[in-house]
């Protein structure tokens, strides 16, 4: 009797000590589903502020050290983060860029006004030739957004010959004579930007015949297969990619969608990037984990017409926006990039990575020194950004499996609202490794996690890293380039399948589990 009452109380113990554990996730690793392409870290870097001239490129005769005109501080780091594409030329600036005016002599190029981003004169130093040299220093597909609203699908159809025709045609002979004897190969080909707002103002029935004239002309040459994208909505505009994909789905590979972060949630005072407190810090986490219902319900609408889901939902505009930096130009779009905005990279890539079989290409804004930038420069200084660390993180995923991932969250309330504490992506390799990232949204407690990974057998933790801080408002600056940086994680437990992690507030840790 003594001895069951003993047995009795120590599995009450037992019991009592599980029960501690705030957060559960059980991965099922023998049962892989989508696999998460790499094109979801895709980067997106437009023709605005200095984002691109500056921040990118500074000219072959500039102090600063480069090649070809790129910066190489900016592309050694940006090399790290194994970027899949870069889309370019924008955003709105594509609606008005015609590719004639970045061929040729660039002190003959025609000075062009960046009307949507602070009247500033284009100079098109950087035309095709330049990008696709930065696409080659960064081991990156371009990804290229051409004019629909200003240009003519004509226009279109000499650019994709020009870049990618390797017979003999005057267009073809034209980019050889400007130095690209063969040609390139381009996949990813925008047809249309926000083509309802600064791409033209369109209606959706309107744009969906449009993209169908545009798409007849778009040709593959030369075995360059294109993977066309058709301009989606944002936020929760349904009706718009319901009638685009309805009417005009069967010549699309993909839809886009774009959606922001604002901290306040409001176009017109959109909140602070630095020197703010926990109200700001929840508020945006929670805007930010609205992407998980928008790429829900745009899909849904797909699924109707598409339900093999075989057209990609391409979020090529996605990040924190928040009001620009006092004293700059509200043109150039500039803003510091704290943990918050990295916690916000991290929970948006886990919604993309979860919704991997319909999401197949990505885009934040923007790589360099625009919105939520990788790296922020100032003239020959350069910085990596919380968010670049997320990404960097974030390689482990791709191009593996995503694995199920059952979640018991504790919740973060703050004032009368919540969000759920922890959000993970577990992925597996083809080698077998198992890789998790987890973050603690939490602004002031640790959580513990247990992670009951199932299927497979695990032994060793062969990297942990953690991107944490002491601030919810937390930043990096010329000054203290690394206050956000990560470092080695060693709070967790990996015992007979079981991981236990401790994991900070406001942190994103990565393991990769053999
Ligand atoms: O990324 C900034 C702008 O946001 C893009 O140019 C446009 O497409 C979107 O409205």
């Amino acid at each position: 009797m003594k001895k069951l009452l003993l047995m009795l109380s120590m599995a009450l113990l037992v019991g009592c000590f599980t029960a501690e554990a705030q957060n559960s996730m059980v991965i099922t690793a023998d049962q892989p589903q989508s696999t998460i392409s790499e094109h979801i870290y895709g980067q997106f870097s437009e023709h605005l502020g200095t984002g691109m001239y500056g921040g990118l490129w500074v000219g072959e005769d500039s102090d600063i050290p480069n090649t070809d005109g790129f910066r190489d501080d900016v592309i050694e780091a940006l090399k790290e983060l194994q970027i899949p594409n870069i889309r370019w030329p924008g955003g709105c600036f594509a609606d008005e860029y015609h590719w004639r005016d970045g061929i040729g002599p660039r002190d003959e190029r025609p000075v062009r006004i960046n009307t949507h981003w602070g009247m500033v004169e284009e100079k098109n130093q950087v035309g095709i030739h330049e990008f696709m040299r930065l696409t080659e220093l960064i081991d990156s597909e371009p990804y290229i957004s051409a004019n629909v609203g200003s240009g003519t699908p004509k226009e279109m159809a000499n650019w994709i010959e020009y870049m990618t025709y390797d017979g003999n045609s005057t267009l073809a002979n034209m980019r050889r004579e400007n130095g690209q004897e063969e040609a390139w190969e381009v996949k990813f080909w925008g047809i249309g930007n926000e083509s309802w707002g600064c791409g033209g103002n369109m209606q959706a029935d309107y744009y969906a015949d449009l993209y169908r004239r545009y798409a007849t002309f778009a040709k593959d040459y030369s075995g360059n297969e294109l993977f066309k994208i058709a301009s989606g909505f944002s936020d929760d505009r349904y009706e718009w990619t319901e009638t685009v994909v309805e009417e005009a789905g069967y010549q699309m590979d993909a839809i886009s969608l774009h959606y922001y972060t604002l901290p306040t949630g409001e176009w017109q005072k959109k909140g602070p990037s630095k020197d703010f407190g926990e109200d700001m810090y929840f508020s945006t986490l929670k805007q930010g984990l609205m992407m998980d219902e928008y790429v829900t319900r745009h899909s849904t609408r797909m699924d109707k017409y598409d339900p093999e889901k075989r057209i990609t939902l391409a979020v090529d505009e996605w990040g924190v926006w928040t009001d620009p930096i006092e004293g700059s130009n509200p043109g150039f779009l500039q803003q510091q990039n704290s943990i918050r905005d990295a916690l916000v990279a991290s929970t948006t890539l886990d919604i993309l990575n979860k919704h991997s079989d319909r999401v197949r290409i990505a885009n934040i804004a923007q790589t360099v020194n625009v919105l939520q930038a990788m790296v922020l420069t100032d003239g020959d200084q350069m910085l990596k950004t919380p968010t670049y660390h997320v990404f960097d993180f974030y390689t482990v995923h791709h191009n593996t499996k995503l694995l199920p991932l059952h979640l018991n969250a504790e919740q973060y309330e703050y004032e009368s609202e919540s969000i759920p504490t922890v959000s993970a992506t577990a992925s597996k390799s083809d080698d077998g490794t198992v890789n998790l990232t987890v973050t603690n949204l939490h602004a002031s407690e640790l959580q513990e996690v247990t992670a009951d990974i199932r299927g497979i057998d695990l032994s060793s933790v062969s990297e942990a890293r953690i991107l944490t801080a002491d601030a919810v408002d937390a930043i990096n600056t010329f000054d203290n380039p690394d206050n956000v940086s990560p470092q080695d994680y060693t709070d967790y437990d990996l015992k007979e399948g079981e991981l236990t992690l401790r994991i900070p507030s406001k942190s994103v840790i990565v393991l990769r589990i053999r």
